[in-house]
């Protein structure tokens, strides 16, 4: 009877462990595969360069240090080398993101739809949060100090903003070699071409003058 029970376990952690490992980035079987941008070859990532051609700067990536240039309407600036600037990344399901914030800086509402993110602060005062689906449409967020660390789940709705006086700065680290970023608002009403504003002004409960002026800033 026990043993019956621990055997329908071990299956069910099994069966639910291959499910999770397939879910994202598979596991590495090398090393290593830096990105061979040239090969014409198409997989889910790229191909791998020669490891004997492979060097240690196809693994490094210069300049987090730099502070960006946060003059700009949302007061803010995103630095992030994904697999794009360090081959090395590929098929390794990490890579990581510097932000800058002016005073009142944000980073809009936006999500990664292949990764998770963790989040830590570096200097200023950041107010994190992210909206869950299930239940519906919750908030959680939470004021972050020098040193805290914050997670934004997979897929998820997720934004900061700079609620200190002076500048802020956070290092995150994402689950993916190449995350993607899907910013709300320039989605919804800045596509090419753009949704249909009756389609809009429904889904906002709005007249399609308010969508007309959201839409304004990307025409
Ligand atoms: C920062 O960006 C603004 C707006 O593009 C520009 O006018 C300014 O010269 C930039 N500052 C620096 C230090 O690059």
């Amino acid at each position: 009877m026990m043993a019956k029970l621990m055997l329908q376990l071990t299956l069910l952690a099994l069966t639910n462990f291959s499910t999770l490992a397939k879910a994202h980035e598979p596991s590495p079987l090398q090393d290593f595969c830096v990105a061979d941008f040239k090969s014409r070859v198409r997989v889910n990532g790229f191909a791998c360069l020669d490891p004997k051609q492979v060097t240690a700067d196809h693994f490094l990536f210069r300049g987090l240090h730099v502070r960006g240039n946060t003059s700009n309407p949302l007061g803010s600036f995103i630095n992030r080398p994904t697999v794009a600037e360090i081959p090395g990344l590929n098929t390794l399901g990490i890579s990581t993101v510097r932000a800058d914030y002016a005073s009142r800086g944000v980073v809009p509402p936006h999500r990664h739809p292949r990764a998770s993110e963790i989040l830590t602060v570096l200097e200023g005062t950041v107010l994190a949060g992210f909206v869950t689906s299930d239940p519906g449409n919750r908030l959680v967020s939470k004021v972050l100090q020098k040193g805290d660390v914050f997670v934004f789940p997979f897929g998820l709705i997720h934004f900061q903003e700079n609620i200190g006086p002076g500048k802020a700065v956070t290092m995150a680290f994402l689950s993916s070699q190449n995350p993607g970023v899907i910013a709300i608002a320039n989605a919804i009403f800045g596509s090419n071409p753009p949704i249909n504003d009756h389609v809009l002004a429904k889904a906002f409960q709005v007249d399609k003058s308010v969508v007309n002026k959201l839409q304004a800033p990307y025409n």
